[in-house]
């Protein structure tokens, strides 16, 4: 990140999951920290152990309490990342040209090792949660993920140069097609 020594770790701490964006203009919040205060803002458990009985509003909560949706939407709109919106199940195209179906293994590894696959269209700005992420944690949110198969994008804007929508019926099957998203000629 530009302007911030390299042993820095910046987290945009705006409102909701258009934090970042606020930040860019100016109206939100944004938090450095040493990597020591990080780690260990990265390690305050935010799943009340005792209570694992809906995975999927844990994972919610995980999420938002930890920034990732700062940087992913659910509602289908791209942002820093893409969104998570029909993820689970489709074929995701890899800046490679590697195309990766999106199940439970790959949801984790992005979480883990997100260098291990760049999604195309995407820059590679994704901090690794490796280490920092209580295993509870990973599962809701890979729960979470999967609760929003089948949400369809309404309303999407996607910026003209960056990604062009394809087949996006075919979100939910694995098997199927064409990628979801394909750079703009
Ligand atoms: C600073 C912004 C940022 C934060 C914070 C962030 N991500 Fe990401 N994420 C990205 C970007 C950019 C990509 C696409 C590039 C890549 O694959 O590394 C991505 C990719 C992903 C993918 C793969 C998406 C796909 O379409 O295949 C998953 C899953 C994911 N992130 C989960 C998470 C989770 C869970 C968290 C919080 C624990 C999180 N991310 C926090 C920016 C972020």
């Amino acid at each position: 990140m530009p302007g911030l020594a390299d042993d820095t770790i910046a987290l945009a701490l705006g409102s909701g999951r258009r934090g970042a964006e606020s930040i860019a203009r100016g109206v939100g919040t944004l938090k450095v920290l040493s990597p020591v205060d990080y780690a260990s803002w990265l390690n305050q458990p935010v799943i009340d152990a005792s209570g694992l009985t809906d995975l999927r509003a844990d994972g919610e909560n995980a999420a938002r309490r930890r920034e990732c949706l700062a940087c992913h939407t659910v509602d289908g709109q791209r942002h820093i990342g893409p969104s998570w919106a029909g993820l689970y199940g489709s074929w995701v195209t890899m800046n490679d040209g590697r195309r990766v179906l999106a199940d439970e293994e790959y949801l984790t590894r992005s979480m883990m090792e997100p260098n291990a696959d760049v999604v195309e269209g995407y820059r590679s700005v994704m901090p690794s949660y490796f280490g920092f992420l209580p295993q509870p944690e990973v599962a809701a949110m890979v729960e979470y993920i999967k609760s929003l198969r089948d949400v369809t994008a309404h309303g999407v804007q996607l910026p003209a140069l960056a990604i062009t929508p394809l087949a996006q019926s075919d979100a939910g099957a694995p098997e199927a097609g064409p990628p979801l998203l394909q750079e703009a000629p």
